[in-house]
């Protein structure tokens, strides 16, 4: 007992040796103004509580009025739920104001009125940080979604008189601009790009962050900051713009303002514009969440604000007669991340275990006729076929004959690495309204591939639909029956390629006409959604990634044998 007690005594004190001489962590006042963000509250506000900095050491300035949603309950939950953890909450939530004001046309329209008040509150909020003493202001919107919890403290480490981690949203629109014109409006640079697309990575000086901002106030210079135009040391640039006033304010302060990119920090949706309403919102936290799974696990919402969450999307079949998701056993991972990016846009797909490359033998092979063509050689790796293609080929082979032994009409094949363009219903339902609308007459109509040549041309009349040329991939794609019967009935398993060669060679596109003439009715009546609706998910690569075609052309490792990237790994 003694020894115990001596043991511990010890340990204490060699705690309290550690402890020592350690400072505090700084101190942070967190701003955020709200106004109709209901969709975003729950999965922001999440993040926030679980975020790693001590919540003794960060108060809370929360301004909130003309909502028509549930902004306001979702606030005052949240805060009597983690509200008393930390060091101070300073709120104002306004549940009196109407939904617009009177100079507003719509919830999201900027009116002058809108930006003064704007900018009276975040004003407000800086005096507020000062007038605490905070060492940091951390100027949050309400629509931002952090992946990273430790970025408080990341972004603090950076000691940077102005700091903000990168976001990213589709359309490549970001939190900083990289170059600024001569009235102080954004100018596109060849800068940007750079940046947004971690070509380089680490803190950048530019003109402009706002969205997620973190400004040390210990700096002598933070006194200058300021998002009132008449404060201003030498007012400048308009007058009624709040993040252009505050990066101007900083640069007469001497302080830069910084990005940083090492990461994929987190993610913010486009800004509304007219004539977008705000029930949009809906779907950009839908594209948040599915573009969150492919490299994180799915966004935690607290206890508290889970009844704030929107009831499941009732699932379909996406006006297709069934879905199907092909993917491997033993790729848990990806089948688990398809099933929630299902439940997310409320898609009901059955999940087609595909054959293992892996388990496959010559024996197994010979036992039922399976044979490669002939000439057959990978166009880029010079080789045969891997199991692993064969595999690949077996499994779509298999839902093709699904296809015609259930009698389905038209169904929809993914593998399991797709990632979902922003919008996929949406651009779904235009892609098949067009496809009613020309009367169009098809067996197979690419979601997803990889283009390899540019000479393709659009179907007569459409917008959305080109007809393919040499194509790779299987990623996604619509099915007939009829078109399932064609891919059957060329008896491909006696004359294999890969799968993804087999499709141009079945719609006549194919460049190597020795292959081609294997097979004799290429009849195969194919076409491409325009833009692509999916994307695959091995463009991740470095921190955050970006969807555009022109990099999805130039990644080689994704060339040819392209199917063992995919399903059939
Ligand atoms: C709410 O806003 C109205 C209108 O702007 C204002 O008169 C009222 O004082 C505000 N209430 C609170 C609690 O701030
Ligand atoms: C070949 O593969 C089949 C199917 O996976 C398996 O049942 C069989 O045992 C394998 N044979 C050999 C010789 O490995």
């Amino acid at each position: 007992m003694v020894r115990l007690a001596a043991a511990v005594a010890l340990v204490a004190l060699a705690m309290l040796a550690c402890a020592d001489g350690q400072r505090k962590a700084p101190t942070v006042m967190v701003a955020i103004l709200v106004r109709n963000k209901e969709p975003y509250l729950p999965f922001v506000l999440s993040r926030l509580s679980e975020l790693h900095y001590p919540k003794s050491r960060m108060a809370l300035w929360l301004r909130s009025d003309h909502n028509q949603d549930r902004s306001l309950q979702v606030l005052e939950a949240w805060l009597a739920e983690y509200g008393s953890s930390y060091r101070s909450v300073d709120a104002v939530l306004n549940a009196t104001t109407p939904p617009l004001r009177s100079d507003e046309t719509s919830a999201i329209h900027l009116s002058p009125s809108r930006y003064r008040a704007v900018i009276t509150l975040k004003e407000e909020a800086l005096a507020a940080a000062r007038r605490l003493w905070a060492d940091f202001v951390w100027f949050l919107d309400a629509d931002v979604i952090l992946h990273d919890s430790t970025v408080l403290q990341r972004l603090i480490d950076m000691e940077k008189p102005l700091v903000a981690p990168m976001l990213r949203s589709h359309g490549a629109y970001s939190n900083f601009w990289a170059g600024m014109d001569q009235d102080f409006y954004y100018k596109r640079t060849e800068r940007y790009p750079v940046i947004y697309k971690h070509k380089e990575q680490g803190c950048f000086a530019v003109p402009m962050i706002h969205t997620c901002v973190l400004a040390d106030l210990r700096l002598v210079g933070s006194d200058g900051l300021t998002f009132v135009y008449s404060k201003m040391a030498v007012p400048r640039g308009p007058e009624n713009d709040d993040v252009i006033t505050f990066a101007l304010s900083a640069r007469q302060a001497g302080l830069e303002m910084y990005i940083c990119n090492q990461e994929d920090f987190g993610q913010v949706p486009i800004p509304l514009e007219p004539p977008e309403v705000v029930s949009k919102e809906r779907l950009n936290i839908v594209n948040m969440k599915l573009e969150t799974l492919l490299e994180w696990p799915p966004l935690p919402v607290v206890p508290a604000l889970r009844r704030f969450l929107p009831p499941p999307v009732e699932k379909t079949t996406l006006g297709f007669d069934h879905v199907y998701m092909i993917g491997l056993a033993r790729r848990q991972d990806r089948r688990q991340r398809m099933l929630a990016s299902f439940d997310e846009l409320g898609i009901d797909a059955e999940v087609v275990e595909a054959v293992d490359g892996r388990q496959l033998n010559d024996s197994f092979l010979s036992e039922r006729g399976i044979e490669m063509l002939p000439d057959y050689r990978d166009p880029i790796r010079d080789r045969q076929l891997t199991f692993g293609e064969i595999g690949c080929f077996l499994s779509h082979h298999g839902v093709w004959q699904d296809v015609l032994a259930q009698g389905h009409e038209r169904v929809i094949v993914f593998e399991d690495d797709v990632r979902f363009q922003p919008y996929f219903h949406y651009q779904l339902e235009q892609l098949m309204d067009e496809v009613e609308a020309l009367r169009l007459d098809w067996d197979l109509i690419y979601l997803g591939r990889k283009i390899l040549h540019s000479n393709e041309q659009w179907v007569e009349g459409a917008r959305r639909l080109v007809r393919p040329d040499y194509t790779y991939w299987t990623l996604a794609y619509a099915l007939t029956r009829r078109g399932a019967a064609k891919l059957v009935r060329e008896q491909p398993l006696r004359k294999m390629v890969a799968v993804d060669e087999y499709l141009p060679i079945m719609f006549d596109r194919h460049p190597n006409a020795v292959w081609m003439d294997h097979f004799r009715e290429r009849s195969l009546l194919a076409f491409s959604a325009s833009p692509l609706l999916v994307h695959p998910i091995k463009y991740t690569g470095e921190p955050g990634y970006v969807s555009d075609t022109e990099d999805a052309v130039t990644i080689g490792a994704c060339v040819a044998g392209s199917v063992d990237q995919h399903t059939c790994s």
